[in-house]
């Protein structure tokens, strides 16, 4: 086996993803210099109550829930309840029990049961369906305390942004979405290129 072939399996089959394989799970889970630079961006913005939308395993999670103070909250939104048990377990491994709450269901469901009940969030990760990630960034700013961030991932769609004859549901919201963050009165963003393209945007104080 070649050094490149055993360095592959290292970085794609971890515990993790073998745990994903065998439930028939997808990977695609953010990778890891993504879950570092949320990590550290909730850490340097004294994020205390966190919006994920998305959390299939839980592995970006635990990167959110890592950058917490104890009397800190994750709220996890996801549709599919086979998911959320997997990322309970793994969130329960991780001692972070008592930082994360899942809520099963579909987040356009999740946001505006979240919108009537008053909750405020610092910080937000939108990472599930990509053609509801327009409406996930109103819902966020609609729910954000000033000042906050809005992370998304998959903002380059594997380079398919580029290609204007690709006109799938996903390049074509995500090249909407990306206009929207640029241009917004509301935000201040920029577009890392690490991964799949991270979005990170600043709610600015009305
Ligand atoms: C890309 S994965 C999330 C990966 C995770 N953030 C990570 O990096 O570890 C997308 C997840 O969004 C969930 N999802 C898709 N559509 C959804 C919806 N309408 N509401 C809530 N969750 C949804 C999927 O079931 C899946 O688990």
């Amino acid at each position: 086996m070649s050094v490149l072939c055993l360095f592959r399996r290292t970085k794609y089959f971890g515990p993790y993803q073998r745990d994903l394989a065998e439930r028939e799970m997808p990977q695609i889970s953010v990778p890891s210099e993504v879950g570092k630079t949320l990590y550290l961006l909730a850490k340097i913005s004294g994020a205390k109550r966190i919006l994920e939308i998305g959390a299939l395993g839980g592995y970006s999670t635990i990167w959110l829930a890592r950058a917490l103070p104890r009397t800190g909250k994750v709220v996890s939104l996801e549709i599919s309840q086979k998911h959320a048990d997997f990322a309970k377990e793994n969130i329960e491994k991780a001692g972070l029990s008592s930082l994360v709450t899942y809520q099963v269901g579909n987040a356009r469901e999740s946001l505006e049961q979240l919108i009537r009940q008053g909750e405020k969030f610092d910080f937000f990760f939108i990472d599930a369906d990509k053609p509801s990630y327009i409406y996930y960034l109103e819902k966020a700013i609609e729910l954000a305390n000033p000042g906050a961030i809005i992370t998304a991932d998959n903002l380059l769609q594997s380079g398919r942004i580029f290609d204007e004859e690709d006109q799938g549901p996903s390049p074509q919201t995500i090249r909407k979405f990306n206009r929207q963050i640029a241009t917004d009165p509301r935000l201040e963003s920029i577009l890392l290129t690490i991964g799949d393209g991270l979005g990170v945007c600043r709610v600015k104080e009305k």
